[in-house]
């Protein structure tokens, strides 16, 4: 029942810096299962995101033994002993569907519940579950369980998307194949080159990570290790946008700024000046923001789904006519009811969002429907006239760590509240 509350209108000004990313964490956390030895692996500087937690939970629920040394994570797996990932734990994190691959490696076996649909989408699993079929798994679905069992083989798999989580998935399943595997149109982000940095770090023998074509040889024996994961490029990317959002200047330093081409590209043309500066990206956004007629989401390297809430809530403030196309979950507009409350002018077509700018936001009570619009109505917020309040800020804490903090720290009036009473006198 958090919320937080905000006192809109201040430009954001100064410097920060940036967590480890959530979509390479989980993915590593599911990786460390495969390591059979008593060593241990030391994830260095681990957020404690939502997401994190609830990963946590689930490994310790299959036997693993996790640990805090500061921020540090320590992770046992030597006595993995349950391939059953609880239903309610499951429920909570739809992206643990990535434990399949690591659980049939290891235990030649996994059961899971149907993962089902979240508020970005349907988002089916069909990619996962013939990949692991082609490395040798036999899968059956039945009353919304998944069971799979088997030997794994090494194999050749085309996926027919670049799927980030199938990729990574068969990935994890291939370390413990017997035999190579390739996969081929393998999604090029760079949470896949990170997930291959961390499982080489531990003994795998994995390549091509970052192109479409990726060999994984089956059979390594792993061992532990320690690892730092890539800084998160979509909350750099949303600190950023806040800076623009509300006309003020920000730097995010300790990025990889690489990995944030397409967005800075976007910037340029939208009339903010973008600079680069070894591992720092400052941008300053004094006068009006320019409309872009066309921005289209698509796998990386185009311009990336997890920024579209954000960026769009920046276009409903540019001058003139912006469209934003969504083709990576075409059902990913739950902010545009939201940010239309706050005053924005943005007419909804299938996957087409048609936006005409208005001069400013004004405040309201919006509700964060999942985590990348929550940060959106965040930002929408910041910008405002008067104030706002974000209910259900449980969903943005699932990827951002201490966000109303940072945005304190950068000049914002934001504050976080457990709402329980103060929603009840809302209503
Ligand atoms: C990951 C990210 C998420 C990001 C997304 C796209 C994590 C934990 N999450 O999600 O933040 O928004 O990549 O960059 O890393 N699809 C199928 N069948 C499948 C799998 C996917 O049709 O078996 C479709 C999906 O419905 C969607 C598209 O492929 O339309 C992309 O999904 P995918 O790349 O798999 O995203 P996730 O791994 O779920």
């Amino acid at each position: 029942m958090a919320k937080y509350l905000v006192q809109g209108g201040l430009p954001l000004a100064g410097t920060t810096g940036v967590h480890g990313a959530k979509n390479s964490i989980l993915p590593v956390l599911a990786g460390s299962l495969l390591n059979q030895s008593t060593e241990e692996i030391r994830l260095k500087r681990v957020p404690m995101l939502g997401d994190v937690r609830a990963m946590v939970s689930i490994l310790t629920r299959l036997g693993a033994r996790v640990g805090y040394d500061g921020s540090d994570l320590l992770i046992n797996t030597a006595d993995l002993n349950c391939y059953h990932v609880p239903d309610i734990l499951m429920r909570e994190m739809r992206s643990s569907i990535f434990l399949m691959g690591p659980l049939l490696g290891r235990l030649g076996r996994v059961q899971i519940c149907y993962p089902g649909g979240c508020a970005i989408g349907d988002r089916p699993i069909n990619l996962h579950l013939e990949g692991l079929g082609k490395l040798g798994a036999t899968v059956k679905e039945k009353d919304g369980y998944i069971e799979a069992r088997g030997r794994l083989r090494g194999g050749e798999v085309g996926l027919t998307y670049p799927s980030v989580g199938a990729t990574e998935n068969l990935m994890l399943a291939a370390v413990s194949a017997r035999g190579d595997t390739v996969i081929y149109n393998a999604a090029c982000e760079p949470e896949i080159v990170d997930l291959q940095n961390f499982l080489n770090t531990i003994g795998a023998n994995i390549s091509g990570a970052g192109t479409p074509r990726i060999r994984i040889r089956g059979g390594c024996d792993l061992h532990g290790g320690t690892y730092r994961v890539f800084p998160d490029r979509i909350v750099t990317g949303t600190l950023l946008l806040a800076g623009v959002i509300t006309r003020g200047s920000i730097t995010v330093t300790g990025v990889i700024p690489e990995h944030l081409t397409a967005l800075l590209e976007l910037l340029r043309e939208a009339g903010v000046t973008v600079e680069v500066n070894g591992n720092a990206i400052t941008v300053e956004a004094a006068g009006p923001l320019k409309a872009i007629p066309r921005v289209v989401t698509g796998p990386y390297p185009g311009f990336p789904t997890d920024l579209q809430p954000q960026f769009l809530a920046c276009l409903a403030l540019a001058q003139g006519e912006s469209n934003v196309v969504e083709r990576v979950f075409e059902s990913r507009f739950h902010h545009i009811p939201e940010l239309c409350k706050m005053g924005a002018q943005i007419e909804l077509s299938g996957p087409q969002a048609r936006l005409r700018g208005v001069d400013r936001f004004k405040g309201a009570v919006v509700r964060a429907t999942d985590l990348r619009a929550g940060a959106a109505l965040v930002m929408a917020a910041l910008a405002a006239a008067g104030n706002s309040e974000i209910l259900e800020v449980k969903h943005i804490e699932r990827g951002y760590d201490q966000l109303p903090e940072t945005f304190a720290a950068l000049g914002a009036r934001i504050t976080r509240e457990e709402g329980a009473r103060r929603e009840l006198s809302l209503r």
